[in-house]
């Protein structure tokens, strides 16, 4: 008898993955850094003197410390947050994470059960909308304008979850470059959004993951900072977008006694602890030059890239300039369906994110178009969408 073990799979698995095919040579999509930006030098530096430092306490589960991480990475997620955000956090209130998508995972997983209400920006993270269609859980999308979420339409869905019996449990929020419309939530705005919150029973979750990437306005106070109280913000953050995604380093950063019940449900024994002291051997002398010239070759890439798109396609589109990151959200006219392109541009090599993978709505999400600049050299992405608008021929 044969033995087919796809018949005991457990029901409602996601379609397997296509086996991997390299990545295009206009590739738009992901959330990659640059070759040329991965400190190598410094990392390596790093790596020898922590290592020959402290390499011998490799041999315990968390390297004989806490479970929230490596104390000196801790301890240099506050210190950034401090000097980069004026916020104010303590290292027991940071947990370390392989990637802020575990912290996604985990926060996810402390709030929510099927049914539940959760508000998100109309436009967001394709990882977090493909978790929670995953968990069953009720989307409702919020206005974006540009400033990030309009407090009225805030206010408007929290009471509809309200008067549906379930109050939404959380807003999930990225304000300091939004993903994928770039923009960055002002003061003024983050203190009204925190006034509507006040007055329901609705947690907050911040991902600032690109927010060490900014250039377009002073980097504004975390919305956990502006809680006075620090129990509504659960924050998350990234070294995956500052320094290089296949590190795996993210933390969460939440009331202690919140982070204390996340614990029991990270059981993972500890995230990789190599790569968190070198994280944070390297960061301490060298975090605040590495993201500033980062930063810089960033807003460099998404000039050429926005003068790529005015020039190739002209008038057919809108788009705002990002405040930081490594992406530009296009939007075209109504009637153009850019999923409708993806399948020729592959075969010309060219791969971009569809408006509605990155959309609560998807119809409302198919005139735009996510482009990524983090990895393609500054040619790549000149050829990229020029030969992006002759697939798509809107003029
Ligand atoms: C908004 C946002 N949050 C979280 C993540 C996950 O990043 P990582 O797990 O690499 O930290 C991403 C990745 O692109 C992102 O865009």
């Amino acid at each position: 008898m044969s033995f087919e073990i796809g018949n005991l799979y457990r029901q409602h698995l996601p379609s397997p993955e296509k086996p991997w095919s390299g990545i295009p040579e206009f590739s738009f999509v992901g959330g990659n850094n640059d070759e040329s930006n991965v400190p190598v030098a410094g990392l390596t530096e790093a790596a020898a003197r922590v290592l020959q430092r402290e390499g011998r306490r490799l041999a315990i589960y968390n390297l004989g410390g806490s479970p929230l991480g490596h104390e000196d990475l801790r301890v240099f997620v506050c210190d950034k947050l401090g000097i980069r955000a004026a916020t104010n956090v303590e290292p027991d209130q940071v947990l370390i994470t392989s990637g802020s998508l575990q912290a996604l995972d985990l926060v996810n997983d402390l709030l929510l059960s099927p049914g539940d209400n959760v508000i998100v920006e109309e436009a967001t993270y394709g990882g977090m909308l493909s978790r929670l269609q995953r968990l069953g859980v009720e989307v409702h999308g919020v206005r974006l304008d540009s400033d990030g979420v309009c407090p009225e339409h805030l206010r408007e869905l929290l009471d509809r979850c309200v008067s549906d019996g379930r109050p939404a449990k959380y807003l999930y929020t990225i304000p300091t470059v939004q993903n994928p419309t770039g923009s960055c939530m002002p003061l003024e705005r983050r203190l009204e959004i925190l006034e509507v919150m006040g007055e329901y029973e609705t947690a907050i979750f911040e991902d600032d993951c690109y927010a060490d990437l900014l250039w377009g306005c002073t980097r504004p106070p975390t919305l956990w900072e502006l809680d006075q109280a620090n129990t509504r913000v659960i924050y998350c953050g990234s070294f995956s977008k500052s320094i290089a995604p296949a590190l795996r380093v993210g933390y969460l950063i939440a009331d202690s006694s919140i982070l204390q019940q996340i614990l029991s449900l990270k059981i993972d024994a500890g995230s990789g602890a190599l790569e968190q002291m070198v994280v944070a051997e390297y960061a301490a002398s060298h975090f605040d030059d590495h993201a500033e010239q980062l930063t810089s070759a960033l807003r460099h890439k998404a000039e050429v890239m926005a003068d790529a798109v005015e020039k190739h396609f002209g008038d057919s589109v809108e788009f705002m300039m990002p405040k930081g990151g490594i992406f530009m959200w296009l939007v075209f006219a109504e009637d153009v369906d850019t999923a409708e392109f993806s399948a020729e541009a592959a075969r010309s090599g060219i791969e971009f994110n569809a408006g509605a993978g990155w959309s609560v709505d998807s119809h409302w999400g198919s005139n735009k178009m996510r482009l990524c600049f983090g990895n393609p050299t500054e040619d790549v992405i000149q050829e990229g969408v020029r030969r992006l608008s002759e697939i798509m021929d809107l003029s």
